[in-house]
């Protein structure tokens, strides 16, 4: 076809740039038939010297369409319309109503959860796209053993920029998620009938998967500074910890308690497994950078995850294993028959390289930020008759410690029964008796949301029978 046959002129004065503009106009004269499939487009420099913009702004706006699905290009044909059935994406002018993309649960305060209605839906998809359509083959094959290189590489950078850890794409294991990550990495280094030290309270699968292979787990009592540190000799072979943001109490272990954890592994020829799965949300001071970037004696195995940052559907995690241990970790990875989908392996790594990863994180963390704080204050103002909190100015969720004659198990099943998902803290507790709260998430209600959820919570509370007074500690 002519340039004059596209019949268009970019209006110079609109706020909207003129690649879009003509990606708009392309598009809808391929939606409306006017552009039939396998018609030619205008060569890039012909177009651009009619409408008297750079051949650039035109190669961008075709890069787009082919993005999209309603252009390819042929070696020495240029570009051509795809059929209509061809095209993957709603055009681009068109928004993604979240309610159509995601069920948003009602004013749930589930803790940990990420708001799916900030994801950026349009700029993953046209990742997605891009990729299906230059390297398909990549989206099923190409991730070898321990993941996509690309996303390797992505994690390593990630690693070192945000959480100090100078580490190479070899030593990066990706896995469907942190748990996974957990699962493999007890495998592979607590001897068999061995012990396992556990943050007391601490996330539940751990023990799970420690009592599965016939291994002991022993409770590391929590205080103010962090767990605990096990005494050398006593049998303790790996510690796990969450040194940036305890699970579920919230706070960062002091600087003190990491070193003696680090002299503990040097000394007892132990191992340190770092879950670091939330620590991108610190909304205060300065990051605290993982144990695993100052261990000099590389006896730290970190273990992240995409599920809070990105999508918890996505099931994606990863291990950056010290250098002696990548075998040693790879073959219990194998061992185990784990290995992520290598779907969106390439893509995650496209959308990290490009930017929109990091934009996501920003915005994300802002918005939590100021939904943690709300929480905080709220908590604060209308509940300080029925417990206390501490800000740990981090994460996704906040503690409510329940005064004595609350029950945290009651008033979770009430809060559940009316639709707000919250967890009991002594669910999460093994032997360190007295602990009793409520977790609420921070993260997946605006802050009209979270008010409302708030009143909820306050109403479950009155309506719910207090409980015979026990004897209560308060822990944080
Ligand atoms: C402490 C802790 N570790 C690991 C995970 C699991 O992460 P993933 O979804 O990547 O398996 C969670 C999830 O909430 C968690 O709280």
């Amino acid at each position: 076809m002519t340039v004059a046959a596209l019949g268009f002129m970019p209006d110079r004065g609109s706020d909207t740039p003129i690649f879009e503009q003509i990606c708009a106009a392309i598009r809808s004269r391929i939606r409306s038939g006017a552009l039939a499939p396998e018609e030619r487009l205008p060569a890039t420099r012909a177009l651009a010297t009619d409408l008297g913009v750079a051949r650039a702004t035109v190669v961008t706006a075709y890069e787009q369409l082919m993005a999209e699905g309603y252009l390819r290009s042929r070696r020495g044909s240029g570009y051509t319309v795809c059929a209509m059935g061809e095209v993957e994406l709603s055009p681009a002018e068109e928004t993604y109503p979240a309610q159509d993309l995601t069920e948003h649960p009602p004013l749930s305060l589930e803790a940990g959860e990420p708001d799916m209605r900030l994801f950026p839906y349009r700029a993953w998809a046209k990742c997605v796209s891009r990729l299906c359509r230059t390297r398909p083959e990549e989206m099923l094959t190409g991730c070898g053993g321990f993941g996509h290189p690309e996303l390797r590489q992505a994690i390593a950078t990630h690693v070192r920029d945000w959480r100090g850890i100078p580490a190479r794409p070899e030593q990066i294991l990706v896995t469907s998620g942190a748990t996974e990550a957990l699962d493999i990495c007890l495998h592979a280094l607590a001897r068999q009938g061995g012990t396992v030290a556990v943050e007391d309270p601490g996330f539940p699968p751990i023990c799970n998967f420690a009592e599965a292979q016939g291994l002991r787990v022993r409770d590391l009592f929590v205080d103010a500074q962090g767990a605990e540190v096990p005494t050398v000799g006593d049998g303790t072979g790996v510690v796990v910890l969450t040194p940036s943001h305890q699970y579920p109490l919230g706070g960062a272990m002091s600087a003190g308690r990491r070193q003696s954890f680090i002299a503990w592994a040097a000394q007892a020829g132990g191992w340190i497994i770092e879950d670091d799965y939330d620590s991108e949300f610190r909304y205060a001071g300065h990051p605290i950078p993982a144990m695993a970037g100052v261990d000099a004696q590389g006896r730290t195995v970190y273990i992240g995850s995409f599920s809070k940052v990105f999508s918890n559907s996505l099931r994606m995690g990863y291990i950056v294993a010290p250098d002696g241990l990548v075998d040693v970790l790879g073959t219990a990875m194998s061992a185990k028959g784990a290995r992520a989908s290598s779907m969106p392996q390439a893509a995650l790594a496209e959308f990290m390289h490009r930017g929109e990863f990091y934009r996501h994180l920003r915005r994300v963390r802002r918005v939590y930020a100021e939904r943690h704080r709300n929480l905080v204050d709220r908590l604060r103002r209308d509940f300080s008759d029925v417990g206390h909190v501490q800000d740990h100015h981090a994460g996704m969720q906040v503690v409510l410690h329940l005064r004595d004659g609350l029950n945290d198990q009651k008033l979770a099943q009430s809060a559940r029964a009316h639709g707000l998902g919250a967890d009991a803290l002594s669910a999460f507790c093994r032997g360190s008796a007295g602990l009793n709260g409520l977790i609420l998430g921070a993260s997946l209600n605006d802050l009209d949301e979270q008010e409302e959820a708030l009143e909820r919570l306050r109403r479950v509370i009155s309506s719910t029978e207090k409980s015979p007074p026990q004897e209560r500690i308060f822990r944080t």
